[in-house]
């Protein structure tokens, strides 16, 4: 057992380190800047307020949130100007603009021009700044970027209303996670960026703040240039995870998630330890290797100052949903092990990883709440 916190470990616990967490923000933070953009990160990647606030001694005060419960959990931890970056959802404009009211600066986001009707027709007594959506490849939502004809008619509908704030373009190039080279992804970031200041030219006479919002993790860790963009939106580089680092957007020993996990079985006939941890507690995203072998995680082993070490010789092979079988290289890699041990696990996608945690451990053995872990929909405040 180790002599430290992680002795009190019962089950399948989250484990952040914030000297690395410090260092993925700043590392961030200093390349955006270096190209005079703003830098907004995601918290959708840790949904936590103690991550939260690292961030913020970073020098961070401006925020992107993927839901409006995620905005009043953030909101009541002390930030006051936060973008929704997803299509708005028009059932919840009741508790956006009771958030409105309450913060400096909420941004949301729209693609529709019957979304953009609907918030024209009921917001009042809040502000709100308004993004246009733009599909600059990825397909998932937004408006293409020459599809001036649909940009224009949402310009329309909210300027019929004063409370809305035309703020600029935004998009996201989440399809750089499809793609194997680095000279890829920044092909992809490189189109995006083309298209969207285009798109700003088009509007910059009538509307000379327009904001250029972009990001994500591999597009600008890719990226060798940024010049005209005005924002950027990263948000796993926070926590990095295996996915990242195969993608060499990261090193093992950039990223600062773990989760540990109580050994509950041993077969080192099979060369392989099972744990109590599995799909519940990391989701069950995998990648396989060149050699077509499974990966659901890397391996960890705890210091004992809470920190870890990367395990090179295991894998996670397989995780069911509260199962996860770590295979080793060698059965004698076994020997140090015993029932009861915990050893940890490096998730494959730590988004996925933070999003169904109630709580997480910093190294130095402090319990801290996620957005998960608060039980109103719209945490009061
Ligand atoms: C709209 C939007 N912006 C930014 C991000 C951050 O992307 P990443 O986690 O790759 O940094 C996401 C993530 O899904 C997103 O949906």
């Amino acid at each position: 057992m180790l002599g430290n916190f992680l002795d009190t470990i019962t089950i399948p616990s989250p484990v952040v380190n914030p000297n690395i967490i410090r260092e993925n923000v700043m590392r961030m933070k200093k390349k955006i800047e270096s190209f005079n953009a703003n830098f907004r990160p995601h918290f959708k990647t840790h949904q936590c307020a103690y991550v939260g606030t690292i961030v913020r001694e970073c020098g961070v005060n401006q925020i992107a949130v993927s839901s409006v419960s995620m905005a009043f959990y953030f909101a009541k931890n002390g930030w006051k100007d936060i973008t929704l970056a997803i299509p708005f959802n028009i059932r919840e404009l009741k508790p956006l603009l009771q958030l409105a009211q309450k913060i400096d600066v909420l941004n949301i986001m729209i693609d529709h021009e019957q979304t953009a009707q609907y918030v024209a027709e009921h917001v009042q007594d809040a502000k709100l700044g308004i993004f246009f959506k733009i599909d600059t490849g990825y397909k998932r939502c937004g408006v293409q970027p020459q599809e001036y004809e649909a940009v224009d008619k949402l310009l329309s509908i909210i300027g019929q209303n004063n409370n809305l704030t035309f703020k600029g373009f935004l998009t996201h190039c989440g399809h750089t996670y499809q793609k194997t080279t680095c000279e890829e992804r920044q092909e992809i970031l490189e189109g995006a960026r083309e298209a969207m200041i285009a798109l700003r030219a088009r509007y910059i006479t009538k509307f000379p703040k327009i904001i250029i919002s972009v990001g994500d993790t591999p597009g600008i860790s890719a990226a060798k240039n940024l010049e005209g963009i005005d924002e950027v939106r990263p948000g796993n580089y926070v926590f990095f995870d295996v996915m990242q680092a195969r993608m060499n957007n990261c090193e093992a020993k950039n990223i600062s998630i773990t989760v540990a996990c109580p050994i509950i079985s041993l077969h080192p006939e099979r060369k392989q330890i099972v744990v109590y941890g599995g799909g519940t507690h990391l989701s069950k995203e995998y990648l396989v290797s060149e050699q077509g072998q499974k990966i659901c995680g890397w391996v960890v082993k705890y210091n004992k100052d809470g920190t870890w070490t990367h395990l090179p010789n295991a894998l996670v092979t397989t995780l069911s949903q509260e199962h996860g079988i770590i295979t080793f290289e060698n059965a004698s890699d076994l020997d140090q092990y015993k029932i009861g041990d915990v050893i940890g696990m490096l998730p494959v996608h730590s988004c996925m990883t933070s999003c169904v945690s109630k709580f997480m451990y910093s190294t130095d053995g402090t319990k801290h709440g996620t957005l998960l872990g608060e039980t109103e929909d719209y945490p009061s405040f």
